[in-house]
């Protein structure tokens, strides 16, 4: 039996990205699909995503959706069934999907994702076309209000009760906002409880997505335990645990289809594990790139946001030391204008050993897996984290913070897994100047050892972690809720 499952997500590879959440809502539908699932997913109409899917083919219009027009158009992303919410006065602007072009968090964002859910929620319990989905799966905070209008707020004509999971990639945004939207939001009273939508005196987006699902996950078994204390929990911990008996920890795949070294065309030369010294040639190509010196010592690279969570401002007290054992860095990234500015100032000192560049480039965020020697990943928490992953299918060796899916994706290269040939990167514990700082000089010493370092590389390389099996997880997650 097949069934079919609406996926929500504010971003999705390859029509809208921001981060990691875009490349898994994009690759879900392919990973389920072998395993009896038909993912139907379902984005807000930003203008790429209104250029992608054309005229589409209209399902509902709503004259009035939260005070503005807006229509659900049908289409498809790839092979797979694509719902767009078309709101001009909602999506249709410059920018970000969440922030303005100074990058200022839109002041309506309450209002453009609650209408977001209200729309998903129609759409889900069967009230539009009375089609009806099995599972509805909502991602992050942006979708999770359609879980609360299904529960307090169905629309007539919804079929209940309806199979939910709500998936928490990064439960640092949470869509905390103030009382007075909740009079807005369509809402009948008695959603305005602790076990509803009120989160600490306002209202609280994820906090009720998480109390109105049949299933909570989120991307990786480790964060999956983290999220219960305090430190990273985020004030959401007491919910985590009252629901724990309903928290998965189901680790992010990555889309082999993308992200292959031997077919990706981005690169200057393609590569596997038997051909690893082709490597040499996108190395090369990043030295050029980012006005590196070449020289024997290690490459290290950096894609990321340029955020505190990412441990970005330690890495930047780290530098000097990098450059003094003969490391060179090359960084592409955006984010807080402070960090940028350091990194900067950083390559500004060590010219042709630090490169900067500044801003959003997918290709070269693949041409640096492909040519980088190692990849720094100093995280202060990671509820999955996808760079390391593509890394280690490239051969870029990843330094990680021994956090969330990062603790649970690399292979320390300690004395016993060097000696069982097992390892497949270096972690570290604590993200601070001391402990990176080692992180660093270990690599490096690892790196002159030339033999084990192809190791390290090789054992990365032979890793699987395509969608194959965290596919069948949520499948298999999908059909023991919708039974
Ligand atoms: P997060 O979603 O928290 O930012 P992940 O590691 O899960 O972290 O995902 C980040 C994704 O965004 C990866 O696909 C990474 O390659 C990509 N990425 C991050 N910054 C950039 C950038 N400046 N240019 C291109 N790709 C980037
Ligand atoms: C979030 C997390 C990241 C994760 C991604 C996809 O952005 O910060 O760790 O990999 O979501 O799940």
């Amino acid at each position: 039996m097949t069934l079919s499952v609406l996926s929500l997500a504010s971003e999705a590879v390859p029509l809208i990205k921001t981060g990691g959440l875009a490349d898994v809502a994009g690759a879900l539908p392919g990973a389920v699909a072998p395993h009896g699932i038909a993912m139907t997913t379902m984005l807000p109409g930003y203008p790429a995503v209104m250029r992608a899917i054309g005229k589409g083919r209209l399902l509902h219009s709503y004259p009035s959706l939260m005070g503005e027009p807006a229509r659900l158009i049908a289409g498809k992303m790839g092979d797979h069934a694509l719902i767009v919410l078309d709101a001009p006065g909602f999506f249709s602007r410059d920018g970000g999907p969440y922030a303005d072009p100074a990058g200022h968090d839109w002041r309506d964002n309450w209002r453009r994702f609650a209408a977001f859910g209200r729309a998903a929620a129609d759409l889900a319990g069967g009230a539009i076309k009375r089609k009806r989905f099995d599972v509805v799966h909502a991602h992050d905070w942006q979708a999770a209000m359609a879980l609360a209008y299904l529960r307090f707020a169905p629309a007539s004509g919804t079929d209940k009760p309806l199979a939910s999971v709500m998936t928490i990639h990064n439960i640092a945004f949470q869509g905390h906002f103030g009382s007075e939207v909740f009079p807005q939001l369509g809402l009948p009273d008695s959603a305005w409880s602790m076990h509803g939508v009120e989160y600490h005196g306002g209202v609280g987006f994820l906090k009720a997505g998480l109390e109105a699902a049949g299933a909570i996950t989120t991307v990786s078994p480790t964060y999956a335990a983290e999220i219960r204390n305090p430190q990273f929990g985020m004030g959401l911990e007491g919910v985590i645990m009252a629901h724990e008996s309903r928290v998965h920890g189901i680790v992010n795949g990555i889309d082999t289809t993308l992200w292959n070294p031997e077919t990706d065309e981005y690169i200057a030369a393609n590569f596997g594990q038997r051909s690893l010294t082709r490597r040499s040639t996108n190395k090369r190509a990043v030295e050029e790139e980012f006005g590196l010196e070449q020289d024997e010592g290690p490459l290290f690279v950096v894609v990321s946001r340029l955020t505190w969570q990412k441990g970005m401002d330690v890495l930047l007290e780290v530098l000097d030391h990098l450059v003094g054992i003969g490391g060179r860095l090359a960084l592409l990234g955006a984010g807080d204008a402070a960090l940028e500015a350091g990194f900067h100032a950083a390559a500004a000192r060590h010219p042709g050993r630090i490169g900067v560049r500044i801003g959003y480039d997918e290709p070269l965020a693949h041409r640096m897996q492909a040519g980088g020697d190692a990849i720094l990943v100093p995280s202060r928490f990671e509820p999955c984290g996808l760079t390391q992953l593509y890394a280690l299918a490239y051969g870029c060796v990843p330094v990680v913070a021994r956090t969330g899916g990062l603790a649970d994706t690399v292979i320390d290269a300690n004395i016993a897994a060097l000696g069982a040939g097992t390892a497949t990167g270096v972690q570290f514990d604590g993200v601070n100047y001391h402990a990176l700082r080692a992180a660093v000089s270990r690599t490096a010493a690892l790196y002159g050892e030339r033999d084990q370092w192809r190791t390290i590389q090789r054992n990365g390389m032979k890793c699987d972690f395509s969608w194959s099996r965290s596919g069948k997880a949520y499948a298999d997650l999908y059909a023991s809720l919708a039974t």
